[in-house]
């Protein structure tokens, strides 16, 4: 019988888009109530491309923490045509960034500055490779000809396995797989190359964007696939496997930009990430392997300290909102207005049990 409480080391969300401004003091509650730390992605506008602009974010994301958060944002770079390795250098010896972002230049939200072709890169990825940076990947060629469910499959053949070939040394996190393919590719690949997996692509295949008429807010890049790719990932997460941990991917994008003509990509989970895994988790009697995943892997991978303290879950049914303010607009979260299955004790809950 699977279990109705489960307690977890406190997890670290390995992905996740955060903003700024407004939007970024809706959001982060969400996350640090659940996250010990999370990996910031760099696509702002503009893009967070040199270790100033990332010490100016970090800073701008510790100001807008709860009161009394501990927090604590692991901050990218935005890699370009134009970054070189003097850059790299900065961001190692900065200390507080922890990867640099790869999005091939047309991928995905915010990645028209993104690079062009890898090999006006080589010399940043060597830097890289030499000094211990993680490489954190969008994997997508971006091709018009290359169908929209084939760019991951595609990127792996054509751009994936040989970089990782060519720079054996160097650390990738292929970010948010969605296919059987890349599965396959992390499992056959060489040490030091490892994939976040979300919790959409756990749980929905691409069915959920065309549910009784178009769904926008199951639109998300790269996009969700098929039941079977599904099947692998879950499989993948529940393994055990230390290559696979957690990264939300948590995008957040105004409700009018998301139900529009031209909708933008992304899902916004940070309200429930822990409570949507567990769901996963618990569909297939893994329940047990959730804290590997969410809490051990990822911190090893990146060679950070595994996080004191625990959170807890519990299966309590709980009510979804229809949106949440997100500054003068609003953000429709994941399972809106619908009910998930488990519920996070609350951190005063789990302060006031401990006193006990
Ligand atoms: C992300 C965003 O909105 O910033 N969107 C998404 O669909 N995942 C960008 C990204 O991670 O691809
Ligand atoms: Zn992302």
């Amino acid at each position: 019988m699977s279990p109705d409480t489960i307690t977890l080391g406190r997890p670290d969300d390995w992905h996740l888009h955060l903003r700024d401004g407004a939007a970024l003091r809706a959001v982060l509650p969400h996350t640090a109530e659940r996250f010990a730390r999370a990996i910031v992605m760099p696509n702002l506008k503009p893009p967070v491309t040199t270790t100033a602009l990332a010490a100016d974010y970090r800073r701008r994301i510790l100001e807008a923490r709860p009161t009394g958060s501990d927090f604590e944002p692991l901050m990218t770079l935005y890699l370009t045509d134009q970054t070189s390795p003097a850059e790299i250098d900065r961001a190692c010896d900065s200390g507080f960034i922890h990867g640099c972002k790869l999005y091939p230049a047309g991928a995905t939200t915010h990645s028209d500055s993104g690079v062009t072709d890898l090999a006006r890169i080589e010399p940043v990825l060597a830097r890289m490779a030499e000094r211990g940076m993680v490489l954190q990947v969008h994997g997508e060629v971006t091709r018009d000809a290359v169908d929209v469910f084939d760019r991951e499959a595609r990127f792996i053949d054509e751009l994936l396995a040989p970089l990782a070939a060519r720079q054996p040394r160097l650390r990738i996190v292929f970010e948010h797989v969605t296919s059987r393919a890349a599965v396959e590719f992390v499992r056959g690949s060489r040490d030091g190359i490892a994939a976040t997996l979300t919790p959409q692509h756990l749980l929905h295949n691409r069915n959920a964007l065309f549910v009784g008429g178009l769904r926008p807010h199951f639109y998300c890049l790269p996009v969700l696939k098929t039941e079977s790719d599904r099947a692998a990932l879950l499989e993948a997460a529940t393994s055990g496997d230390p290559r696979f941990f957690l990264g939300t991917d948590s995008a957040p994008h105004a409700r009018h930009l998301k139900e529009h003509a031209c909708g933008c990509a992304g899902m916004y989970s940070a309200h429930a990430a822990l409570e949507l895994y567990a769901e996963a988790f618990d569909s297939v009697g893994a329940l047990d392997r959730l804290d590997g995943f969410a809490h051990r892997f990822g911190a090893d991978f990146y060679g950070l300290p595994r996080n004191a303290g625990t959170v807890t879950l519990h299966r309590i049914r709980q009510d979804v909102p229809t949106s949440f303010h997100f500054g003068d607009g609003e953000l429709v979260p994941m399972r809106a207005g619908e009910r998930l299955a488990w519920t996070l004790q609350p951190k005063s809950a789990t302060a006031t049990a401990m006193r006990r």
